[in-house]
């Protein structure tokens, strides 16, 4: 770990991170000895200054509230796939609320494809003269999500940051957060 994380200074020519993620608990049920290890790790790269912010990625709601109760420091990120069809990780999304802890969503494009047909999000496009992509955007801005994007294109990104520029309205909100299911 500690090798590994030297090496990330190395490669982006910095001597501290703003954050850094692990990846995710080995297994999908439940932490294990190996889990608590590798957090330990990233608490002393933490309390030794040398990241601003620690957080995990793909976690359970289980295995997220486990962090919270028992390690020395919670994460303060969370970077969760986001699923509309699990209501956009709700349950996950809870417990970042409750415990303050930012919640990042990611592939809200690429894994809610099916979304894109529906009636009542092209409605809301066509109401505010925007793209499908800055609707699903700006709902995740709206219900507390960090999103991220995976854009490669200069243009979809100039359009995603101008997707705070229209607020939805909170009957199209609970509309989008029940669309997948
Ligand atoms: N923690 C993890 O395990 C993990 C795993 C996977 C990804 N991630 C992170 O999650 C982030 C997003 O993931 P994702 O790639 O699945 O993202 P996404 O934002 O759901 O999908 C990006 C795809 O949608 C297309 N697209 C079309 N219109 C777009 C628009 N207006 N804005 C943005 N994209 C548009 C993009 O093509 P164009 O390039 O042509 O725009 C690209 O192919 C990335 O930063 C990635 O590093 C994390």
């Amino acid at each position: 770990m500690q090798q590994s994380f030297a090496s990330s200074l190395t490669h982006l020519h910095t001597d501290y991170l703003d954050s850094y993620v692990l990846h995710g608990p080995y297994s999908r049920r439940g932490l294990g000895a190996e889990d608590w290890e590798v957090w330990a790790a990233i608490e002393s790269l933490y309390d030794a200054g040398k990241t601003k912010m620690i957080g995990i990625s793909n976690v359970t709601a289980d295995q997220l509230t486990l962090l919270c109760v028992k390690a020395k420091h919670k994460p303060m990120m969370v970077q969760n796939r986001c699923y509309a069809a699990l209501g956009w990780d709700k349950e996950v999304r809870e417990i970042c609320r409750i415990n303050q802890i930012i919640y990042q969503g990611f592939s809200l494009l690429t894994a809610n494809s099916g979304i894109f047909a529906e009636p009542d999000l092209r409605a809301m496009a066509a109401k505010y003269q925007t793209g499908l992509a800055q609707i699903v955007f700006r709902f995740a801005q709206q219900i507390g999500m960090l999103p991220l994007t995976g854009t490669t294109n200069v243009q979809h990104m100039k359009e995603d940051l101008l997707s705070d520029r229209f607020t939805l309205l909170s009957e199209e909100i609970r509309q989008i957060e029940t669309i997948g299911l």
